[in-house]
Order: structure tokens, then sequence, then C-alpha cells
């Protein structure tokens, strides 16, 4: 093992949406565990895109706010490496947030209110799927079809940002539940992607007749959006939406760049006339908060061959930044977008 290691620090707050520039990949010595720690071994980083919410100046949520030269901040699938603490055992496998370096020294007893890093049991699926499918993405997914959107046998539901870790799974839950899924994504991989994996319908935001297609894909409307997007996509779909739709708000990364206050014409009237015309439930909500039940219900849809996930890796902690900037500018990626750090043992 060498005595360096490699981590991506915030080189400036990003300008709009993040760029490879914004940041600084930095050599330094491995750390060491001290009294009750663990060293893990960063397998797998999460390039999610909440954590754009951390990059302002002025914090857009409650997220917590990194400032220049910290170490990026992350989900991360490690192994632990050597261990002064009785409950992990080097070898074990582990879902954490170490952030964005090669090797980190955590204190599983001083953790903040996620808890101590969470075995990953090397049985059940390819230990990457706790960063998508059987971690925060799928449990989002659960947690906005099943429980705030309330999906039932014969609806339709509308997915928006639909090839991304959150949005395949939802797809193919909303499937499970016997109900109809129209995926919203860019571009005609994603979209071929998604009928793949069992989506009734797509529409692609990036052709030039979105609109038509998205008429196509929901002739009789929707009883459930799944928004992840925001901005003009949304605009797109309020229209569709049948009385009384539920409208589970899950992200709105069209708007991650703007800050609060965004530039362009303000279109709250029509929005607002809809919400109160259509009598529209629209719901924030935070998937992490869902609980168990959701991650063991897809790992047992995953079994029976229900629910498949989809995850595209980029290779070495060096193409983090670079990734993660194309989250917010377009990739051909499906599914959770990770960086392998290293091979697994
Ligand atoms: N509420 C919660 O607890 C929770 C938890 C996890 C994630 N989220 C949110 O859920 C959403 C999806 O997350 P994810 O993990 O599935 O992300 P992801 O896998 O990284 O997918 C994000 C996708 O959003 C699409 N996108 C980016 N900018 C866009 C724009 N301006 N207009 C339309 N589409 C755009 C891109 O796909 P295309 O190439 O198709 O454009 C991108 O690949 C995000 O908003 C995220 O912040 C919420």
């Amino acid at each position: 093992m060498s005595n360096t290691m490699k981590q991506v620090v915030l080189a400036a707050y990003p300008c709009g949406n993040p760029g490879p520039s914004d940041f600084r990949i930095e050599e330094v010595p491995v750390p060491e565990a001290g009294a009750r720690e663990i060293l893990l071994r960063t397998l797998y980083i999460a390039l999610d895109p909440l954590i754009r919410f951390s990059l302002d100046e002025k914090v857009l949520s409650g997220a917590s706010r990194m400032v220049p030269n910290a170490v990026m901040i992350g989900p991360t699938v490690c192994e632990v490496a050597a261990s002064n603490h009785p409950d992990y055992a080097p070898g074990d496998v582990v879902e954490g947030r170490s952030g964005w370096q090669e090797y980190s020294v955590v204190a599983p007893d001083q953790s903040d209110y996620r808890g101590p890093p969470r075995k990953v049991d090397r049985a059940l699926a390819p230990v990457s799927t706790a960063l998508g499918a059987l971690g925060g993405p799928g449990q989002t997914a659960y947690e906005g079809i099943v429980k705030v959107g309330r999906v039932a046998a014969g609806e339709t539901v509308v997915i928006s940002a639909a090839a991304g870790a959150v949005g395949s799974i939802a797809g193919q839950i909303v499937k499970v539940l016997g109900a109809r899924a129209v995926g919203i994504a860019g571009g005609t991989v994603k979209c071929a992607a998604l009928l793949d994996l069992g989506f009734d319908a797509v529409a692609d935001y990036k052709a030039p007749d979105f609109a038509d297609q998205l008429k196509t894909a929901l002739p009789e409307g929707a009883n459930v959006y799944l928004d992840n997007v925001g901005g003009d996509v949304t605009l797109a779909v309020m229209p569709h939406l049948k009385r009384g739709a539920r409208m589970p708000m899950c992200g709105f990364i069209a708007y991650y760049g703007v800050g609060m206050e965004g530039p362009g014409p303000d279109h709250l009237p029509g929005f607002y006339r809809q919400i109160m015309a259509k009598g529209l439930e629209i719901k924030g909500f935070a998937g992490i908060f869902g609980g168990q039940k959701g991650l063991e219900d897809i790992a047992g849809w995953m079994k029976a061959g229900k629910i498949r996930f989809a995850e595209s890796m980029v290779e070495g902690i060096e193409a983090a930044p670079q990734a993660f900037s194309s989250v917010f500018s377009g990739h051909d990626h499906v599914g959770k977008l990770l960086v392998r750090v290293a091979p697994e043992a």
C-alpha cells in the first residue's frame, strides 16, 4: 500500500453548473486510524446531484455548506482496510459518506444523523448497488412512488430524469404496482434504455417534437408526476396532469445552478393556476428518511427478477470532477453514475 493517496477538493464555488476547473486533485499522506476508528479504502463514489446544494456560497436548502479547499463530500462504498473498532473487521464493505478520496478515517461512534457506516451484504447484489437501487436513490424512488405518490394499479405515472438513478428504479416500481410508466429523458440512447427496462412509453425532452411525444405517451393524462427536474420539462408536463393528480417533488435539478433567484421569465402565475384549478397535490420529500421497508421491498423485487438495477461507471478518482459536471450538462449514462476508485479485493 502506498503512503500517499489522491483526493478531490473544492477549488472554488461554481458559478452555475459545476465544471472540472471548480475542483483540484491533491496528493496527501494516507491517514491512520486512531482509537475506535476505522480506515476505509474507497471502492465507489456516487456523484449525487444534491451535492451541488453544498457548493454555493449561499446555501440553497438545509444542506451542509462546503468551503474551498475542503475534500468533496459524497456517498461512497468502501472496504475496511484497518479497524480499531469492535463492530468492523478488515475486509467488511460499508456504505457511508467519506467523500471523494482514496482513503479516509471514520469514527463510527461520532457519526451524524445518518448513523455509522452501514455494512453492505456482498451476497445480496454487487456492492455498488448500495449507492443506487439498494441505497439512497432506491429509497427515494420507493418513497416517491409508493408513499408520497400512492400509485395504484391502472394509473399512469410520468417521471422526469427517468434514466437517472432514482427515475430508473421508480419506473420499475410503477410496473411492479401494476401501473403504466412513462419516462422523460434526454436523447435517444436513454429513451431506448428506458423501454428496455420496461417503461411503457418515453418522451425525449431534447427532441424538437418533445411536446408531441409527450402527448402521444400520455393520451389520457397522468395521475402522478414524479418530478426530478422542474424547469421547462415540468412546464411541459403540467397540462397533462389529471384533476387531483399527485406530484411528489423529488428534485429540481434544472435549477440547482441558479440559487434562490433564477433568471428568466416568472412562470409561477401559470403554475399556480394549474395547481388550484386541477386540485394538484404537490409534496416535497426526502428519501433518506423513508426507512428500511423500501430497500427490503426493492431487494425482494430484484431477487424475483422484477427490478433490474442500472449503473454506469467512470474509472479513477481523477475522472470525478468531469463526470460530476456532466450530471448537469448532459451525458449518455443510464442509471446510477459512479466512479470506480479501486478494485474490490
Ligand atoms: N428528495 C430526495 O430525497 C432525493 C434523493 C436523491 C435524489 N434527489 C433528486 O432527484 C433527482 C434525480 O436524482 P438522481 O440521483 O436520479 O440523479 P442522476 O442519476 O444523476 O440523474 C440526473 C439526471 O437529470 C437530468 N438532468 C440534468 N439537468 C437537467 C435539466 N436541466 N433538465 C432536465 N433534465 C436534467 C440528466 O438526465 P438527462 O440526460 O435525461 O437530461 C441527469 O442525468 C435530482 O434532482 C436529485 O437531486 C432527491
